[in-house]
């Protein structure tokens, strides 16, 4: 027999779009953001500013770029969408590059390093940073995961010669990201715009999330009419197409797959609006705070740990890092019951066993909670429910 994890509840996985999530009056910021750093440029998505940003970095094909050993295939996939060479390097239980390893063992090719602000958490890049400048390397600081946040050399995107990010896992934006290059080595090409189509489908799609979720408050007042008429006009009644969740990840596959147009495209103007207009506060809030419910509910568990209790004064988590001991087969039961997590298992094929790496290990064991503005408390507390009950002992 199947087991299975007892009630379901519908949690949103990302923030869900709607009037609560829009900025009243612009309060005095207080905490740093990417969105307010100057000479920033919105794209379709992280990845798309990864690949761009390579692209203004104006490298040869045989440049390599390291990657972190703990990754999303989606860092890996523009990097050889150019042509490019990759290799993968240890990270410390700080999910800071191994020194020690780039000491001894970094490819002479290398031309560019990938270091992550792993969970929304900000790193402290300094010795990162020497150790690039030392040796003509240039530093890709991937803030995908951290959209607000000050370390203690500076606010993040302050150090990387390139800086990404990410909207979604911060705004109730379907796509969307932000790339900084510090000194392009060619112009950026201007983006192409996104189209009336793309604009069209874009704010629809907001509006169909936000009511899913029952968020439309007063949008509903034009929304719904609006939505009525789309519902009227589709020829055939949808159904929503199941993907069947692959059993491994497949490298080209849709998963990390790079859209060449798509990335040299302006992201649609609905996304750019939701990022901009977010109510800031109430992200960076809500986030720590369910951060913080999270570390105590599993602090002391057996079988499980939080991967970070303590929670940076300075910074909006992406997600809450969870520690499992034995996480199969319940992550794939936990996803099934709709609990919002995520496991980076999927990582490029040929990742090497590194002495003293700890990505590899977080790969298989550390839970992505997500601990985004639209989880209630009431939705948080399930989703500890749910943890506490399959994966302690
Ligand atoms: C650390 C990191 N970098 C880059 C990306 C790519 O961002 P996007 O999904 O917006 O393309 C991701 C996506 O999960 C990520 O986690």
């Amino acid at each position: 027999m199947t087991p299975s994890l007892g009630p379901s509840r519908v949690v949103p996985r990302h923030p869900v779009p709607g009037p609560h999530n829009w900025q009243g009056a612009c309060g005095a910021p207080t905490l740093h953001c990417l969105l307010d750093q100057p000479g920033t440029l919105f794209t379709t998505s992280g990845r798309a500013a990864i690949l761009l940003g390579l692209e203004a970095l104006a490298l040869s094909p045989a440049d390599r770029v390291l990657v972190p050993s703990y990754h999303c295939p989606t860092m890996v996939s523009p990097v050889l969408a150019l042509g490019h060479q990759v290799a993968f390097y240890p990270i410390d239980a700080d999910g800071r590059p191994s020194l020690a390893w780039l000491e001894q063992h970094a490819p002479a090719d290398t031309r560019v390093l990938c270091v992550a602000h792993f969970f929304g958490l900000p790193l402290d890049l300094r010795p990162v940073r020497a150790w690039c400048q030392q040796r003509g390397v240039l530093l890709l600081e991937d803030c995908a995961h951290a959209m607000f946040g000050e370390a203690p050399h500076g606010a993040v995107g302050a150090l990387g010669d390139v800086v990404i990010a990410s909207l979604p896992k911060f705004f109730a934006t379907q796509d969307g990201g932000l790339l900084k290059v510090a000194r392009p080595a060619r112009p950026l090409p201007p983006l192409t715009p996104a189209g009336a189509k793309a604009e069209l489908k874009s704010g629809f799609d907001t509006l169909e999330i936000s009511a899913r979720f029952g968020r439309l408050g007063r949008w509903r007042v034009w929304a719904e009419p609006l939505l009525g008429v789309k519902q009227l006009l589709r020829s055939s009644p949808t159904t929503a197409a199941t993907q069947p969740t692959p059993a491994g990840f497949v490298p080209e596959g849709d998963y990390a797959r790079i859209d060449m147009a798509l990335s040299h495209r302006q992201p649609t103007r609905a996304t750019v609006r939701a990022a901009l207009h977010s109510s800031r506060e109430r992200v960076i809030a809500q986030r720590r705070q369910h951060y913080a419910a999270m570390a105590t509910a599993f602090a002391g568990r057996a079988g499980m740990r939080p991967l970070f209790a303590a929670l940076p004064e300075r910074c909006a988590p992406y997600v809450f890092p969870l520690w499992v001991d034995r996480p199969d087969p319940t992550y794939q039961l936990l996803r099934e019951s709709g609990v919002p997590v995520s496991r980076w298992d999927w990582l490029w094929p040929g990742v090497p066993d590194m002495p003293g790496d700890h990505g590899k290990s977080w790969s298989l064991h550390v839970l992505q909670l997500h601990c985004h503005q639209d989880m209630s408390d009431q939705d948080r507390d399930w989703v500890i429910g749910s943890l506490l009950s399959h994966c302690t002992g």
